[in-house]
């Protein structure tokens, strides 16, 4: 917003700013506190490193023996926060800082009696424009009791998974270089930089996030990572793999000698060997998974099927299809298999997935057609409808199986509502003005509750849950989804849309028609799904009421039936004229 600002006043260019709402004001006045008690905490930590008998004796002699510089101290606003227990809150106060804002930003303890920090070395955390976020501050005592690294608390200036250390410094060098280097820790960063390797940010210990990643290729689109060669940083490493494969980033990775982090090796060998070693020893992520566990899986051709597996596993999620199947390529070579092969593989996991889903789906109790607290209006049956009724058929769909339960029967057009709401939910549509996922979720919003598939019917309903919140979820959301099964959904239909077609034929015995082109575009798609999705609904209300069966009722006597149907019948009038309406040329049944 600023550059922008700027940007305009520089060229003369008039700019009509929104006019902001009062919440979001308090927002950014808060905002604006936070970084100002933030910056009044940076200048207490500095002058206590440099200014006091107790900072140069200890702090500034921990640094000074870390091997930093003074410029780079500063550089990177370090700090130190004394043992006593109120100094900071103390001359806060004196400043005229709010204390309930010290408190906000962590600084002090929640009675504002005491400091957050002490006896420790104090690292300022920036933002990407350069103003101070939060602080880590490091223990210089080595007993393994004490945390190593205690952090400001997340607030409204300090998101953690959105925070990368050493950005700021860091961007200039990133963009030049077209190069992004990712270690672990706040000293593997100061010390690359100081060695004049400053394209160089850190995740900080936790593991990479998407919103990392995203600051990352903001800059460049080739990311280096850079971990210890122990078992914990090469689980990071593969971690961090996947997820950044997933943002489509060219990855590579090079693990560091046994017992050298980054910041040990800079500073034992010198900025010069170290760029040789990473350039040397960094490995596409290919051959870094290949070579990782190619050994262990020598001459056991179970375990290379299961290696080859991985690696396609991860292939799966770079989401440009050339990309992909150049991989797909390297991966045969690499490990001599034929690439059909690797394709089938893929192929192979999918199909066995459905099937695992489909039979789950079956056993689920309420997977039928019955809806507990359905649609309102109208209430669903609880026996299936008889087969055969002449108001059942409609051609283009597979003809029911003898004995096939309901529970399958729209599986296939509601796996094509979800697919659409994983692959293009987040899209915008031109004329209407709003998401995929908001257009097709409304539209069937009757429909919700009764998705035979359970699974698709409960990532349609998170989806719908979220758009009520005002969210919207993107590719990226399915695919990290903390349910498991959601995710596999997720990479599922992203990596396969359409290639279940070979399955298609034996598994409901006519061939597939009316496929979505993979090339077709999401508008068209969209429509089209949701058609086809709507007359299967609608499929199903012919075949609850139709004449025979309110006549039965009513010679009966069982008027709550006949109330029941005709209700149902009322609806169904309805639903098919909307979509008659829309779709114009299409004969609905009767
Ligand atoms: N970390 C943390 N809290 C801890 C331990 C680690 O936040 N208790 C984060 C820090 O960002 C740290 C990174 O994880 O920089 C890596 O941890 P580690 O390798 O243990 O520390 P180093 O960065 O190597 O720190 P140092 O060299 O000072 O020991
Ligand atoms: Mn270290």
């Amino acid at each position: 917003m600023d550059a922008l600002r700027w940007l305009a006043r520089k060229y003369h260019i008039e700019i009509q700013e929104m006019e902001r709402t009062p919440e979001q004001m308090a927002e950014i006045q808060l905002s604006d506190a936070l970084y100002i008690v933030n910056e009044f905490g940076l200048k207490h930590f500095q002058e206590q490193l440099f200014e006091t008998d107790e900072g140069k004796s200890v702090a500034l002699a921990y640094f000074k023996q870390r091997g930093l510089r003074e410029d780079t101290i500063r550089a990177f606003g370090l700090g130190y926060a004394p043992e006593q227990r109120d100094l900071l809150v103390r001359r806060a106060r004196a400043s005229g800082h709010e204390i309930d804002l010290v408190k906000k930003v962590g600084l002090c303890s929640q009675d504002g009696s005491r400091d957050f920090f002490r006896g420790r070395v104090m690292f300022a955390i920036h933002n990407i424009s350069g103003k101070i976020a939060a602080f880590a501050g490091r223990t210089m005592s080595s007993d393994k009791t004490i945390p190593k690294y205690i952090n400001s608390p997340e607030t409204e200036i300090y998101v953690k998974n959105k925070t990368l250390y050493g950005a700021f410094q860091a961007k200039k060098a990133i963009r030049q270089r077209d190069e992004c280097l990712l270690v672990e820790g706040y000293m593997d960063v100061i010390s690359l930089y100081q060695a004049g390797i400053e394209n160089v940010v850190a995740s900080s210990g936790t593991s990479l996030t998407e919103g990392q990643l995203q600051l990352i290729k903001r800059n460049t689109n080739n990311l280096k990572i850079l971990y210890d060669g122990d078992p914990a940083g090469i689980k990071a490493a593969l971690r961090g793999l996947d997820l950044a494969l997933e943002q489509d980033l060219n990855v590579r990775i090079c693990l560091l000698p046994d017992g050298h982090d980054p910041d040990s090796y800079v500073q034992t060998f010198g900025g010069e060997a170290f760029s040789k070693f990473t350039t040397d020893n960094a490995k596409d992520f290919i051959l870094f998974k290949t070579e990782l566990l190619v050994e262990e899986t020598k001459g056991d051709p179970i375990r290379k099927a299961g290696l080859v597996k991985d690696i396609v596993a991860s292939i799966s999620k770079i989401p440009d299809p050339i990309k992909r199947s150049l991989y797909l390529k390297e991966c045969s070579a690499l490990m001599e298999v034929s690439e059909q092969a690797l394709i089938g593989e893929s192929n192979k996991l999918i199909t066995t997935l459905l099937k695992k889903r489909d039979e789950k789906a079956a056993r689920q109790p309420g997977a039928a057609s019955d809806s507990p607290g359905g649609t309102p209006g109208y209430e669903w049956p609880t026996e299936p409808p008889a087969v055969g009724d002449p108001a059942s058929v409609i051609p283009a769909f597979p003809p029911r199986r003898e004995g096939e339960v309901m529970t399958r029967s729209d599986e296939f057009q509601e796996r094509d509502i979800v697919r659409l709401l994983v692959q293009f939910g987040d899209q915008m549509l031109e004329k209407e003005g709003v998401s995929v996922a908001e257009f097709v979720l409304s539209d069937i919003e009757e429909s919700l509750s009764d998705f035979d598939n359970v699974l698709y019917g409960k990532l349609a309903a998170e989806c719908y849950q979220l758009i009520l919140e005002n969210k919207i979820a993107d590719q990226n959301f399915f695919i990290h989804h903390p349910e498991k099964e959601i995710s596999d959904l997720a990479i599922d239909l992203l990596t396969s849309p359409w290639d279940l077609s070979p399955n298609w034929e034996a598994r409901w015995g006519y061939p597939l028609q009316n496929q979505p082109m993979p090339d077709l575009n999401f508008d068209t798609d969209m429509r089209q799904a949701l058609y086809k999705f709507k007359l299967r609904k609608l499929k199903k209300l012919c075949e609850i009421v139709n004449p025979a069966r309110i006549k039965t009722a009513s010679e009966a006597e069982d008027m709550d039936e006949v109330m029941r149907l005709l209700r149902i019948q009322e609806k169904l009038k309805t639903t098919r004229n909307e979509l008659a309406l829309k779709t114009g040329n299409v004969v609905l049944p009767k």
